[in-house]
């Protein structure tokens, strides 16, 4: 039996910085077209143009580190570009590029009337479901800006929590949090501010060094948290019990409120009656049963409106009417 050349290609390729699993899906899928652009400069590129020179006319890519780059002659362009534009098709070779690609084609006209065509699985990581933390451009600039504190909050509710905050800066107002340990959901919430160009205030309410540190990997040290997020200098770091601290939002308005505590009968009201109409809260304890939901079903029913519960990641959402 005959083997072709992909085939052959596969069994010799070393599985460095790429899957054999997801440069077969590639290599099917690039083996039945013509006169492609991949959507991304990868080593899944490299090997495709390997192969299939003759197929593949342009590797479509904005990165400005490589663009006007070319691999034995395919050239790294942007969207817009003559060659771009003149394919037949769009193949993705990079997961983190799969929903903005299509963005950027629509934009140009190009979606749906090209084929868009993408592998079932890159890396592992199947192509069925939209992941923000990977595919959103926000996420990637915070990747870059280094690794976060610790955070109790595993990566979905993190984009939960930043989903949130996007929608409330809708509106005008200060940005709060009350319950961040050891700052590691107040660093993601300061990069999130930073990326959007913001210059709004942050305030983040712990007991902090009058705490205990609840795990291991915590310090709790106020000066040290306030560290962590000077990139984001309009930004104050609370220390005390919040039934106390509050009043340091006296004359503020509140357009995102974060609320990772039990419910507090003096500092849920404090927080709402500063809100303007659109300003969201973030509730990421609704879910336990020690955070007394029944109460803030209570609060919220008292003033119009009601919790939308967000299983299974326990948050749940409250917007001011
Ligand atoms: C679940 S942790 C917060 C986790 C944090 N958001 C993260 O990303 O890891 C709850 C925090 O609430 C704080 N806390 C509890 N009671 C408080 C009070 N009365 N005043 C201020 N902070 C309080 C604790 O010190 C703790 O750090």
């Amino acid at each position: 039996m005959a083997f072709s050349p992909a085939e052959i290609y596969l069994s010799k390729v070393f599985e460095i910085g790429i899957s054999r699993s997801t440069l077969k899906h590639l290599l099917n899928i690039a083996g039945r077209h013509q006169n492609i652009a991949l959507i991304g400069w990868s080593d899944y590129a490299k090997h495709l143009i390997n192969v299939y020179p003759d197929r593949i006319k342009c590797i479509v890519d904005e990165k400005t580190e490589v663009t006007g780059l070319s691999f034995r002659d395919v050239p790294v362009v942007p969207f817009s570009s003559k060659e771009a534009r003149s394919a037949d098709c769009y193949l993705a070779t990079r997961f983190d590029m799969l929903t903005s690609a299509v963005l950027r084609l629509y934009q140009d006209r190009q979606f749906p009337t090209k084929r868009y065509l993408f592998a079932p699985e890159y890396d592992g990581r199947t192509s069925e479901f939209y992941d923000p933390m990977m595919q959103d451009a926000i996420f990637e600039t915070i990747r870059s800006a280094g690794s976060p504190p610790p955070t109790m909050m595993e990566d979905s509710r993190i984009v939960l929590l930043v989903e949130v905050l996007r929608t409330a800066l809708r509106v005008e107002g200060d940005v709060v949090e009350i319950g961040s340990w050891q700052g590691g959901s107040s660093w993601y919430i300061c990069q999130a501010l930073k990326a959007l160009n913001e210059d709004r205030r942050a305030y983040f309410f712990d007991l902090f060094d009058e705490s205990e540190r609840m795990s291991g990997r915590a310090v709790m040290a106020s000066d040290h948290i306030r560290r962590q997020l000077s990139f984001y200098p309009n930004t104050s770091v609370v220390v005390g019990d919040v039934r106390e601290t509050i009043t340091a939002l006296e004359d503020r308005r509140i357009a995102f409120f974060h609320y990772d505590n039990m419910f507090q009968h003096k500092v849920f009201p404090y927080v709402w009656s500063r809100m303007p109409s659109g300003g969201m809260i973030l509730l990421d304890n609704y879910g336990h049963f020690r955070s007394h939901p029944a109460m803030i079903d209570d609060f919220a029913e008292k003033n119009g409106t009601r919790v939308t519960f967000i299983p299974p990641l326990g948050q749940g959402i409250l917007i001011k009417p």
